[in-house]
């Protein structure tokens, strides 16, 4: 049975979306529930890992026996991983990190009027200029194969030197195209398993209960998976983990 087949294991879970900060009220986030994240966690723990779940902010309580590292910003959560991951077997990240933050996240809140940064457009408008974050699990990939660019320290923090192999998979939220972009991403991200989810259907995606998935395997393998509730995703995602495990 699956009862212990993670016994032993440390594994990292990344649940929930980043926040980036605007200002000190205000940040450019996305729909992320963290539930199939949090439901990898408890799984996991159920199996008889030691989870740590790094997650941001969610409406969902702490799973009892999950080491929880709470974060906000998507480098936080880079920061995060970075630092827990040398000596883990698996790093599933399910969470949805922002692709883009603030370039300055003001010190005060923004006022409608009255400072510097209203009126560049026209009276009263205002825009935020948004810088690319760094993608977690490609500059990872990057490091693994040799490449020296990512080994070049980022944020105080460099990119871990791992102690053994370390399975990866990573999850793609998708509106089209979805077969050609999760097998794109499975590629440039070097991944051992890629969790791909349909979220134009209305019993997939963010905030759901349910997932419709499609797995995707570094040896090119795919399955369709029916529609099941995130516990039951979590179950079968973490049935396909194990035997990948030395
Ligand atoms: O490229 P895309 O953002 O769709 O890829 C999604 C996968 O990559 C997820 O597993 C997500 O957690 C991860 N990711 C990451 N760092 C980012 C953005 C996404 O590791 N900056």
């Amino acid at each position: 049975g699956r009862q212990g087949d993670l016994s032993g294991r440390r594994v990292i879970v990344t649940a929930g979306g980043t926040q980036e900060p605007i200002d000190p009220v205000r940040y450019v986030g996305n729909r992320s529930s963290g539930k199939m994240g949090y439901n990898l966690a408890t799984e996991a723990r159920d199996r008889g890992a030691h989870v740590i779940l790094v997650s941001g902010p969610v409406a969902l309580p702490t799973p009892y026996g999950v080491e929880l590292h709470q974060v906000e910003t998507a480098m936080q959560m880079r920061d995060a991983v970075y630092n827990l991951i040398t000596d883990a077997d698996v790093l599933i990240m399910s969470a949805a990190v922002a692709d883009f933050r603030p370039a300055h996240a003001a010190t005060q809140k923004i006022k409608k009027t009255g400072n510097e940064v209203t009126g560049q457009h026209g009276k009263g408008e205002f825009s935020v200029h948004l810088v690319p974050n760094p993608d977690i699990l490609a500059e990872l990939a990057a490091s693994l194969d040799g490449g020296d660019h990512a080994r070049e320290p980022h944020n105080g923090i460099p990119v871990p030197q791992l102690k053994r192999r370390l399975i990866r998979v990573g999850f793609a939220a998708e509106t089209e195209h979805l077969i050609e972009h999760a097998r794109a991403k499975l590629q440039k991200k070097q991944l051992d398993m890629l969790v791909a989810n349909d979220v134009s259907r209305s019993d997939s995606g963010f905030g759901t209960e349910t997932n419709k998935v499609l797995i995707f395997h570094a040896n090119g393998a795919m399955e369709d998976l029916p529609v099941m509730p995130k516990t039951g995703v979590a179950a079968a995602i973490w049935d396909r983990v194990v035997p990948l495990l030395g």
